[in-house]
């Protein structure tokens, strides 16, 4: 059985991923932090998913959810395939004397010191028996230092994708020896709530593009790709 474990899928480009690698076969655990509202999810149990979707509450700045679902993985001796650490915020209209504390912290925590820590606590959990098992941390080109612009604009967010970036380099040797292979990934300028409606790319197709990028890592690791699976520079 493959297991893929995927945060933030109650809506946007985490429960697309749900939907499709269902409609594979793929046995997928969806976290997200609030299950019983989670309807679209939820649906998808009575489409025939019950055996292969398991909806388990992660709040990904909460550490004892984080445990809980270590634990969870160690009680059931579920091994993983594939973790995407999708979840994420953004705070877009930042400009210089509004910026609080708070706001900082909330997306550093949500978009970079969670999904580290998620990692640290899953590490023993991958199966990397018969190929390596795969870590994709969903980050975003405007992550990219040397693309960044020089506008205020999107500060806490271009930060904390830029700190989530070098997780996935500083981690990737020290995985790479356990059998796990973590990459970076763009899934370019998608329509959700996030991205808006003016965004170019619908779900359907980000979410096609990065799990055929996905299937074909192989062994390669400490990269920051896009979604078609071009390099992006860091
Ligand atoms: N859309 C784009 O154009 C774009 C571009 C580049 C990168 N990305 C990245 O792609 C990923 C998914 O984005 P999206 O566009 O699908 O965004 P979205 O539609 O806003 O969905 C965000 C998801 O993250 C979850 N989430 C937020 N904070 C969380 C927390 N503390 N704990 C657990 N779950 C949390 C949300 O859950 P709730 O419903 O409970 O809030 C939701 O499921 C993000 O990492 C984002 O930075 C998106």
């Amino acid at each position: 059985m493959e297991y893929y474990l995927i945060t933030g899928t109650n809506r946007g480009i985490g429960l697309e991923l749900t939907k499709q690698l269902l409609q594979k076969g793929v046995t997928v655990i969806a976290c997200c932090r609030n299950p019983e509202q989670a309807s679209e999810l939820n649906a998808l149990l009575l489409k025939g998913n019950k055996e292969r979707l398991i909806i388990f509450k992660l709040e990904i700045t909460n550490e004892k959810d984080i445990q809980a679902l270590s634990s969870f993985l160690e009680d059931r001796g579920i091994k993983l395939n594939v973790l995407v650490l999708n979840a994420g915020i953004a705070e877009p209209a930042e400009q210089i004397g509004t910026i609080t504390q708070q706001q900082l912290l909330d997306v550093l925590n949500t978009n970079t010191v969670g999904p580290l820590l998620v990692i640290q606590a899953l590490v023993d959990h991958f199966d990397s028996r018969k190929a390596p098992a795969k870590i994709i941390c969903i980050s975003s080109d405007l992550g990219s230092i040397s693309r960044a612009s020089d506008l205020v604009f999107g500060l806490s967010y271009g930060v904390s994708k830029a700190a989530l970036n070098m997780g996935v380099k500083k981690l990737s040797g020290e995985l790479l020896k356990r059998g796990i292979t973590i990459n970076a990934m763009h899934p370019g300028w998608v329509k959700t709530d996030m991205g808006g409606s003016g965004a170019p790319l619908t779900t359907t197709q980000s979410v096609t593009a990065m799990l055929e990028v996905i299937d074909g890592l192989q062994s390669k690791t400490g990269l920051f790709l896009n979604y078609r699976g071009q390099e992006v520079a860091w």
